[in-house]
């Protein structure tokens, strides 16, 4: 098992990418943190799966766009796990609307949960690693559009162009430290930020139209990435971004 030994944090971990995340970090041996906003019955279900799995696990509930939260959830993840090696910053959010009907609320919403909430999380996690003096990857959940406009979601596309930067600075930054960090990059996937878009047969197949592999991604698709950036086999790879995508991303045709 590529993990055995290692503790992972997943950020946003009771659905969607975030569970398929945790559950296959279990699955390879790692002993897990399961973070949301609320201790609730789905997180609750993520945990048993991880110990039905042999693992050890915890729920730490926190709102990721509050840096104290952030600060805590790194704190008592250490206090009752001991340590964290990996942490994955997959919590997101997004918000549908044209650019000039764009609320501060809104937008606070989305940049304070993508952005500041995985820079201030990540700053802990860091802080962690340069205390007890030992090496961490850091993954990053971006999305196809950090490079790909996505009218109506410019806060959305902001906070996701932002985590690309961050990346490539902290690779640099973090590299002396024995400290990797990458994005991953999901185009489509089956999950609950999808919701409203998988239950209108239009909308759907006009995005899979643009997919050249004609169908959405699943959870599973993106966490056998996220496991493979967790351990050594990524060992020489820092500020790079992986796109999990079935070909969205660099689609076109005439035809
Ligand atoms: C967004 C989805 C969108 C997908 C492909 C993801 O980052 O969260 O809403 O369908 O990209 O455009």
């Amino acid at each position: 098992m590529r993990l055995e030994g290692k503790v992972a944090l997943v950020t946003g971990s009771a659905q969607g990418i975030g569970r398929a995340i945790a559950l296959r970090l279990a699955a390879e041996g790692a002993d897990i943190i399961i973070d949301d906003r609320a201790d609730d019955s789905r997180a609750e279900e993520v945990l048993a799966k991880v110990k039905e799995s042999g693992r050890r696990g915890c729920v730490i509930a926190g709102d990721l766009g509050n840096i104290a939260d952030d600060r805590r959830m790194i704190a008592e993840g250490v206090r009752q796990m001991g340590k964290i090696d990996i942490l994955v910053n997959n919590a997101g959010v997004e918000k549908n609307a044209s650019f000039w009907d764009v609320t501060e609320a809104d937008y606070d919403f989305v940049l304070d949960i993508n952005l500041k909430g995985t820079f201030f999380a990540t700053q802990s996690f860091v802080n962690h690693l340069r205390e007890t003096k030992r090496p961490g990857k850091i993954i990053n959940l971006s999305s196809v559009h950090e490079e790909l406009p996505f009218p109506h979601f410019t806060s959305y596309c902001a906070s996701k162009g932002g985590l690309k930067m961050m990346t490539r600075n902290l690779a640099i930054e973090l590299a002396p430290l024995g400290i990797t960090i990458n994005n991953i990059a999901p185009g489509a996937i089956e999950t609950p930020i999808n919701a409203k878009l998988l239950n209108s047969p239009d909308l759907l197949a006009a995005l899979l139209g643009n997919i050249p592999m004609k169908r959405l991604g699943k959870p599973e698709d993106v966490a056998g990435i996220a496991a493979f950036l967790a351990s050594s086999d990524s060992d020489y790879m820092t500020g790079t971004t992986l796109f999990v995508d079935g070909g969205l991303l660099w689609n076109y045709s005439e035809q």
